[in-house]
């Protein structure tokens, strides 16, 4: 069997360690593209990851560097390339969110359109903030069918869910299952009615304004490592990246909320909303219709209604 071949586009924090975890899983050959330093960041990157192989056991390529043509017939490509949103050193002023919009949507568009033409049967995986507008920047500029565009939030967001419920019940995290619906961060869903520790529910175990503050610190999680480390957060979002990745590469139909495009599911249409899906070698293999409660629902229609409103500025 031909080995699998995943591009990473962004060499920075999160980028970067997706294709560590990428190789250390050996999911596949991987490629690094970012246009720091005239391609030598992702290429000195990749070199350093390479040289780590024979102590790690990975068996791999590795390149890196800023020439699509590296990354011809990728199966996979996450797409972490973008600006953070960080004060204009002359004018002391953030841009504001529309003007970062305007400027991830040209990154983002610039970078679907170079990995759809050398990876046109690839399936991408989006990452770049913000995150559901940017999958239909990546939807519209690649051409590709939505089943082959996905984002991920939800990966992230019920991944620190669930690490601060084990980490309050001192148990494990492998007996922690839980999942959270709708946009990213913010706009999170909690479901604490679907949330268990080995099939006891949670509200069993936890007062509810413990639980309540967890879901609360899960919806602020990104926020809260800015608050202490200057800029946001690497490790977290990229296992929920590579959970995505791994799931599409080894056709797991693994079951992840992900931003995926709906077309009259949950009562949305043409619009990404983050939603349980089976992901596997053709991307997004169904979508999982849960029924929601109306408090939930509510939430979710705040959520949905907050990505239209970003997306409202693409000029789609
Ligand atoms: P970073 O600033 O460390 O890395 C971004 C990289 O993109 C930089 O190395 C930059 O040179 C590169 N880049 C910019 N324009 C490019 C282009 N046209 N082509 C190729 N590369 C380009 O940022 P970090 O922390 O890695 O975050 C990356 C993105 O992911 C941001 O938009 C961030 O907000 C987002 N993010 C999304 C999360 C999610 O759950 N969806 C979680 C964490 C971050
Ligand atoms: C995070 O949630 C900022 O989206 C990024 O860490």
């Amino acid at each position: 069997m031909a080995r699998s071949k995943i591009t990473v586009v962004g060499a920075g924090n999160v980028g970067m360690t997706c294709a560590h975890w990428i190789a250390n899983r050996e999911l596949g050959d991987v490629v690094m593209i970012d246009i720091a330093n005239d391609g030598n960041l992702a290429k000195g990157k990749s070199i350093d990851l390479m040289s780590s192989a024979p102590v790690m056991r990975f068996d791999l390529k590795i390149v890196g560097g800023m020439d699509y043509a590296m990354t011809a017939n990728s199966d996979v490509v996450v797409i972490t390339a973008g600006v953070p949103r960080k004060k204009d050193p002359v004018t002391g002023q953030f841009p504001s969110r529309d003007d970062l919009v305007r400027t991830n949507q040209k990154i983002v568009g610039e970078v679907t359109r170079e990995v759809a033409k050398y990876s046109p049967n690839s399936i991408l995986i989006i990452v770049s903030n913000p995150l559901d507008a940017m999958c239909h920047v990546a939807l519209h500029e690649s051409g590709f069918p939505p089943e082959r565009v996905i984002g991920q939030a939800g990966a992230l967001d019920t991944a620190r869910y669930k690490a601060f419920i084990a980490e309050a019940l001192d148990v494990s995290v492998r007996d922690v299952h839980g999942i959270v619906l709708g946009g990213h961060g913010d706009d999170m869903v909690p479901l604490p009615r679907h949330t268990s520790v080995a099939g006891i529910p949670v509200r069993e175990l936890l007062p509810e304004d413990k639980l309540q503050a967890i879901i609360e610190r899960a919806r602020k999680g990104g926020g809260e490592i800015v608050g202490l480390v200057g800029v946001s957060a690497w490790y977290a979002p990229a296992a929920g990246t590579v959970e995505m990745v791994e799931a599409v590469i080894r056709d797991q139909k693994r079951v992840i909320p992900c931003a995926v495009y709906l077309r009259g599911e949950y009562g949305y249409k043409d619009l990404y909303v983050g939603v349980p899906a089976v992901l596997g070698a053709k991307g997004v293999e169904k979508i999982i219709e849960m029924q929601l409660n109306d408090e939930e629902k509510a939430m979710l229609a705040k959520s949905a209604a907050s990505v239209q409103s970003v997306v409202g500025v693409l000029g789609y």
